[in-house]
Order: C-alpha cells, then sequence, then structure tokens
C-alpha cells in the first residue's frame, strides 16, 4: 500500500484511494495528488505529476541558488511561514522572542504497518493500517520534524498528525502546530461545516469558497455546540450519489480550527488542528511535541459516498470494538421525566415501569449527590444525598439490579460548585485568573484539568463510587465553557498559560483512561449540555455521546441528519420524551417520535407513570421490534434518500444491512398535495434478489434500485376520503426483507 520511488516520491494507495507527495527542489516536501487510485504510476506519469507553472513570478524566489522556484507556486505538505510563500502556514515556532523561520528538509522515512490501541491518547488504530513517517530536519536550529500518514484497507481516509523535537540546546517556544495540510488545485468548492447551538448543533451549513479564508473554530475549551471540527469541501454539484467531496475532522475535543484558505490562483489550502489562537508550548532541549491526528477522507460518490467513508472509518478505527459487538442497552433516563425532584421510591417505580416495558438500564441523572436539588449547588461533592436516598445509592443500585437492569450514573467530573469543601479546600485546584473577576457559567466553575492532582483526586471519588454501587454506566456531562483561562498550576510549574487548554483536555482524557483501566465493561456516555462536545477524541472513550439536549423528533430530524455526514448511527443516543416536548413545547406522536428515535442506540426520557395503558402497549410493542432490529438500526450502512436542503420538510432515511433494510419518511409540516420528485432508488440490495415489502407486495431488488421505492401512497394531505396519514408531523417505516427466493 505505500510505495516509495526513487526515494523522493510517497505514493500511499489501497485501490480505493491514492495520496502522492514527493521532494521539492528545496527538499521540502511538496503534495501532488489526493484522489481515486491511480494504479501503477511510471516514471512519465510521475514527471507529468510533478509539472507546475511558475505563476508567482515577480515574488519572492525560496533561495538564489534554486532557479524559478518559489513555494507559492507549489502544493505542499506542511507549509512554513516566512520564505516564499505567504498563504497561511501549518507551524510556527520561536525562541528568544524571536521568530524562526524553519527550513525542514527530507532527511529519512520509516513504514511500520498496523497501529494498536493506547488508552493514554485517542488516535485511530487498526491491524490493517500502513504507516509511514517522514522525517525532515532543520539542521542550523537543530530541529526535527516528523510528518506521519497512515492508510487502511479498502477506506479512503488518511490519517495524518505532526511532530517536533528539539534537538537543541535551547528552548523553543511553539505557537502553532496543525495536524494536516491539503492542497488542492482547485476552489471549486462548497464549503460545508456542521454548526448551531445549544439545542440545534451540527446543522448542515454551506457556502462557496472565495478567495481568503474560510474558518470555524472554537476558542471555549471544548469542540462546542457552535461548530464542530468536521469540514468538506463539496462538488457544486454534488448530489446524495455522486460528486467529490474532500473532508477532514480532528480526533480532537479542544480548541480547535478547521480552515480553507483559497490564493490569488485558486488553489485551495485546508487546515485544521489546534487552535493558534489559545496555543503556545515550551519545548525545552531534548523534548517533544504530536498533534492530535487528523483524518482526510475523499469520495466520489457524493453525499452516501462520505458517509460511508466517515462512518466505515469512525466505526472500524476511533470506537473500541467492544462496543461494537455488544448491544447498546436501551435506556431510561429520569432527567426529563424528574428533573432534580425525585427520591429513591419515586425512581424504584420508574425503574420498574420502564423494566415492564422492556427498557435495559435505569440512568440516574443529575441531582443524586450533596445538596443538589437545583444546579447551583454541590458539585464536586460527590456523596450521595441521603434525603434522597436514605438507604445509599448502593442500595438504590442494588433494587434497580434486582429488577434485571443494569444501572448509570451522572456525573460532571470537571466542574465545582462553591459550597463545596473541595472548592474551599482547594482554591487553588479552580480555573481561575489572578484577576479578581472571573466568570460564572451555570452557577459552576470549571476545575484545574491541566493539574495532575485534580484528575487523581476526582478519579479516586468517581472509582469508589463506581465500585459500590456496581455501576455499569455513565453519562459524563460538561456544562459550561471556559472563560478566564488560567492554570494555577501551570503558574506554578513555571510553563506558559498558552498550555492551558491543551493540557486540559489531555486531562479529561487522563480521566477517561484512568477509569476505563479499572473498569473496562464500563460504558460511558459522552455529554456537554447535550452535544457541546461531540467530536473523534471523546468517541474513542464514549461509544455514544448525548448529541442535544433538544429531544424534539422534529427538530432532531436536521441534527441528526448533519451528525450524520460525519459520525455513524452508533454514535449517538436518542431518547423519546414526553409532550408537549420541553424545549420547543411541541406536540408530536409517539409514532414519530420512535420512528425518529430508533436510528441509533434507543432511549426513553419521560415520566412513564403518565402514559395510558394503550400508550405503554405501543412502546412494549415498539421496543420488542426495536430489539429484533437492533444490530441492523445501530450498525447497519445508513444512507440520505432525499437531498439535504435547508428548508427540508420530508427526509427519507435507510438503514441497510445484508438481509434488511428499513426506510424511514418523515415529514414535518402538510403541505397541500405534495408530492416527492421522484421514487426513491434503493441502495445495497441485491438485483437478482427478491424482497418484501412491509408484509405485502414483493418486488425485486433490480426494480427497488433502478425504479425505486414508491413514496408512501398515505402521505396526502389534501384529499381527506384518500389520505391515510394527514397532518402535521408525519412519519412511515417501511421494511424491506430479503425472501427466501433468488429470481
Ligand atoms: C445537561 C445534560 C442534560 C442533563 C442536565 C442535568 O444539560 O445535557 O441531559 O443531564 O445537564 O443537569
Amino acid at each position: 500500500m505505500i510505495d516509495v520511488i526513487d526515494n523522493k516520491y510517497f505514493y500511499l494507495h489501497n485501490g480505493a484511494v491514492a495520496y502522492l507527495f514527493g521532494l521539492l527542489p528545496n527538499q521540502q516536501l511538496g503534495h501532488l495528488y489526493y484522489g481515486e487510485d491511480l494504479g501503477e504510476l511510471s516514471a512519465d506519469d510521475l514527471a507529468y505529476l510533478t509539472l507546475h507553472k511558475n505563476k508567482a513570478s515577480g515574488t519572492v524566489k525560496y533561495s538564489k541558488k534554486i532557479k524559478n522556484f518559489t513555494l507559492a507556486d507549489h502544493m505542499q505538505e506542511y507549509p512554513t511561514y516566512g520564505t516564499s510563500d505567504f498563504r497561511e502556514s501549518a507551524i510556527s515556532l520561536e525562541a528568544n522572542d524571536t521568530y524562526l523561520y524553519p527550513d525542514f528538509k527530507y532527511d529519512h522515512f520509516k513504514i511500520t504497518t498496523g497501529k494498536s490501541r493506547k488508552i493514554t491518547v485517542p488516535a485511530s488504530y487498526g491491524n490493517d493500517s500502513e504507516n509511514l513517517t517522514i522525517y525532515l530536519k532543520d539542521t542550523e536550529r537543530q530541529l526535527e520534524l516528523e510528518l506521519s500518514y497512515s492508510i487502511f484497507e479498502e477506506s479512503t481516509a488518511i490519517v495524518c498528525k505532526a511532530k517536533i523535537v528539539n534537538y537543541s540546546q535551547f528552548e523553543v517556544e511553539i505557537k502553532n502546530l496543525q495536524s494536516s495540510v491539503l492542497d488542492l488545485p482547485t476552489a471549486n468548492y462548497n464549503f460545508l461545516q456542521l454548526s448551531g447551538a445549544w439545542t440545534k448543533e451540527r446543522h448542515i451549513i454551506t457556502r462557496p469558497l472565495t478567495q481568503g479564508i474560510t474558518k470555524i473554530e472554537s476558542l471555549r475549551g471544548a469542540s462546542s455546540h457552535q461548530e464542530n471540527p468536521f469540514i468538506a469541501l463539496v462538488d457544486k454539484n454534488v448530489t446524495n450519489d455522486t460528486g467529490n467531496i474532500y473532508a477532514s475532522n480532528l480526533i480532537y475535543s479542544g480548541n480547535f480550527i478547521s480552515q480553507v484558505e483559497v490564493d490569488e490562483w485558486g488553489q485551495s489550502r485546508l487546515m485544521t488542528g489546534i487552535n493558534p489562537a489559545t496555543f503556545k508550548w515550551k519545548l525545552a532541549p531534548n523534548q517533544d511535541f504530536s498533534t492530535p491526528e487528523a483524518v482526510l477522507f475523499y469520495t466520489n460518490d457524493g453525499f452516501n459516498g462520505l458517509m460511508a467513508q466517515t462512518h466505515d472509518f469512525v466505526t472500524k478505527h476511533i470506537i473500541d470494538q467492544k462496543w461494537q459487538k455488544r448491544d447498546r442497552p436501551i435506556v431510561i433516563n429520569n432527567w426529563e421525566a424528574t428533573y432534580f425532584d425525585f427520591n429513591e421510591e419515586k425512581l424504584l417505580k420508574l425503574a420498574t415501569q420502564a423494566k415492564q416495558l422492556g427498557i435495559e438500564c435505569f440512568v440516574l441523572d443529575d441531582g443524586w449527590f450533596g445538596k443538589r436539588d437545583s444546579d447551583n449547588s454541590s458539585l464536586g461533592n460527590w456523596t450521595v444525598d441521603r434525603k434522597k436516598f436514605p438507604q445509599g445509592l448502593d442500595h438504590f443500585s442494588a433494587q434497580v439490579h434486582k429488577l434485571g437492569m443494569k444501572f448509570g450514573l451522572w456525573f460532571e467530573p470537571e466542574m465545582v460548585s462553591a459550597d463545596t469543601e473541595l472548592y474551599q479546600e482547594h482554591p487553588d485546584w479552580v480555573v481561575r485568573h489572578p484577576y479578581k473577576r472571573y466568570s460564572v457559567g451555570r452557577r459552576q466553575y470549571v476545575l484545574d484539568f491541566a493539574n495532575p492532582a485534580v484528575v487523581d483526586n476526582i478519579y479516586q471519588h468517581m472509582a469508589k463510587i463506581i465500585e459500590n454501587a456496581q455501576v455499569d454506566y455513565i453519562k459524563w456531562d460538561m456544562n459550561r465553557n471556559i472563560t478566564e483561562a488560567y492554570s494555577p498550576y501551570l503558574h506554578s510549574i513555571n510553563h506558559p498559560q498558552g498550555e492551558f487548554f491543551h493540557r486540559y483536555i489531555q486531562g479529561v482524557y487522563h480521566l477517561y483512561a484512568k477509569l476505563l483501566t479499572s473498569f473496562p465493561d464500563l460504558l460511558i456516555e459522552g455529554c456537554a449540555s447535550g452535544g457541546g462536545r461531540f467530536d473523534l477524541g471523546i468517541l474513542y472513550y464514549s461509544p455514544q455521546i448525548w448529541p442535544s439536549d433538544d429531544s424534539d423528533a422534529a427538530e432532531r430530524l436536521d441534527i441528526m441528519s448533519g451528525t450524520l455526514l460525519a459520525y455513524p448511527l452508533s454514535t449517538f443516543s436518542n431518547h423519546v420524551s414526553a409532550v408537549p416536548n420541553d424545549q420547543v413545547k411541541r406536540i408530536t406522536s409517539l409514532k414519530f417520535r420512535q420512528n425518529v428515535a430508533c436510528f441509533g442506540p434507543l432511549g426513553y426520557e419521560l415520566d412513564l407513570g403518565k402514559l395510558s395503558t394503550e400508550e405503554k402497549n405501543q412502546i412494549k410493542n415498539w421496543i420488542r421490534w426495536y430489539k429484533e432490529n437492533r444490530k441492523l438500526l445501530v450498525n447497519g450502512t445508513f444512507d440520505q434518500l432525499l437531498k439535504f436542503d435547508p428548508s427540508q420538510n420530508t427526509y427519507a432515511w435507510s438503514v441497510s444491512n445484508s438481509n434488511k433494510q428499513i426506510v424511514g419518511f418523515y415529514r414535518k409540516l402538510a403541505r397541500p398535495n405534495e408530492t416527492l420528485d421522484q421514487y426513491l432508488p434503493l441502495k445495497h440490495l441485491n438485483d437478482h434478489q427478491k424482497y418484501q415489502i412491509n408484509s405485502d407486495q414483493m418486488v425485486s431488488g433490480r426494480v427497488l434500485q433502478k425504479f425505486g421505492l414508491r413514496e408512501p401512497y398515505q402521505f396526502n394531505a389534501s384529499n381527506p376520503d384518500t389520505a391515510q396519514i394527514s397532518g402535521d408531523f408525519q412519519s412511515y417505516l417501511y421494511q424491506i426483507k430479503t425472501i427466501d427466493r433468488k429470481i
């Protein structure tokens, strides 16, 4: 999969994709190609791919010795600023307050196979990888730059990262070190981002690229509700199944940038990495620093092709394989059922009702500890509230286990409230600037997770509870962003405060790693006021994340459609909640809510005691059906059958495996005589197989794939005589099964 040609060209390819770069005349690395596999390359092919036009005449030459060479003319692998390229660079270093203009020249390379899963740092893994590391040296400064690339079987993903080693006698300050750079020859793309806000995360937004920088970023200490590190460059004529897309994502949960710069000749430079605006790292002699990994994706098959790539990659190379094999439990979470108003008796009733409906795990949300009757107290006081649980948490958990259910517990490990001993005894454990003024968020403070003693202390508290109460599942929440960032700990060890945000997130990963080492079977669900930290870093440890505090099914259609561009169904949990919905006050039917929530790990978050017998029966039957189809709904192949449109009213989703496909139709608002423009050709069926649609029609795979699935005839809002489904917020599920007949 990795060919090194003439010690000059580096060619990663696997049939699905090719990534090619080579040495430039100045011995830096020049990018040549990323796209469909080019097969075997001859010397003529390589010479042709290397040709370039000298466009930047009149601008600065790289050096007097190398004739007619300016870096601005070239696509590069890891551009540095300060010689002849004035675009944004991937690296920026200083020593003694003086800017360095590093000149990293190729030295040697190393190829290895396989990447093991290491719990300490989130990163891609897999036995099927081939890995190339290029070592570049700046001999004058005695610095080494290592650029690493991994390619996996059958995947178009290329994983990149950079590492810098200081072999000099002097301290160097890293001000910027990006994880990946992808130079592309054109700018004929739309920039796609997943953006939003609390309760409306990861909505798809696109805008055309133009000269200059198009950027998304986070400065909040978490990847954020507002922007997700995933971005894509999509062909202007992209459809669900055709068109080029380049995308990138970052295996990181802290402050990031993902940006594209279009230069004066219409070339694009896509870069992603730690946000340099809040970053500064002290690199002492003989120390090194590695960036988080970035992942590049390519497809020529439109949005569904992109999802095939991103989903496959996250499933095989990010999430712990253990959770792909085990069924994700159907949960009942008491948050929207009770908020802070509960006691043992009330919860046990809820758990008992849930068990009767087939629910498998009881998750005790916020409010079980300290004196937490509202959100202004007790974070950091991780001792059970005896008023609510007179016989202790262990007793309550035992009761839940006795019902035959798993027991889940909410924590917000990174936070502290002012009324706790933790806060009073350790004022220097809190993120706080020496300035007097500091901001409060949700009436709580952030613990200094850059300080290993803080992480260890929280670990001790959590481990004791997990052990004693036999906790099976944790919901790990994080409900405020970081303001006035300042680590008393970094000050005490004389490190720059610019290290804070990165060390903070390393502290978060460290706590995850410690917990999962002690309790390898613990299922940790990530959460940050819903989807405020939904990224590949968290997914490395948490196989699923609560994607949004908005549990309204109609809102979730957009949240899930956006999320699915980058992350598979198994990564987010969907809860059926009460109506009117608590966030938007919308009323939708139980059927609609369940039809949306079944795409992915399912849960319930409402007071089951308030439901009618008919509704309870509906849920019971639904859960029985969900369990039969859970593997398909959580791990199947997902496709969008209708094209994304910012004012989308109708959605058609499908999920398939080798013998079954489920297609969900959803319509938000009823419109008179609305029809779809087309029948919906299905995918992943066998042309020569017969399929049964629900329990009636039998159709060949060929017809379903070429002619397509007819839209549900029941959707007809304007003719009350024929309409079987009418009104707002309606849905319909098709189940398409193979029947034992070849044709
Ligand atoms: C956050 C979470 C919610 C819930 C509350 C509890 O907002 O996203 O699901 O756990 O905190 O305070």
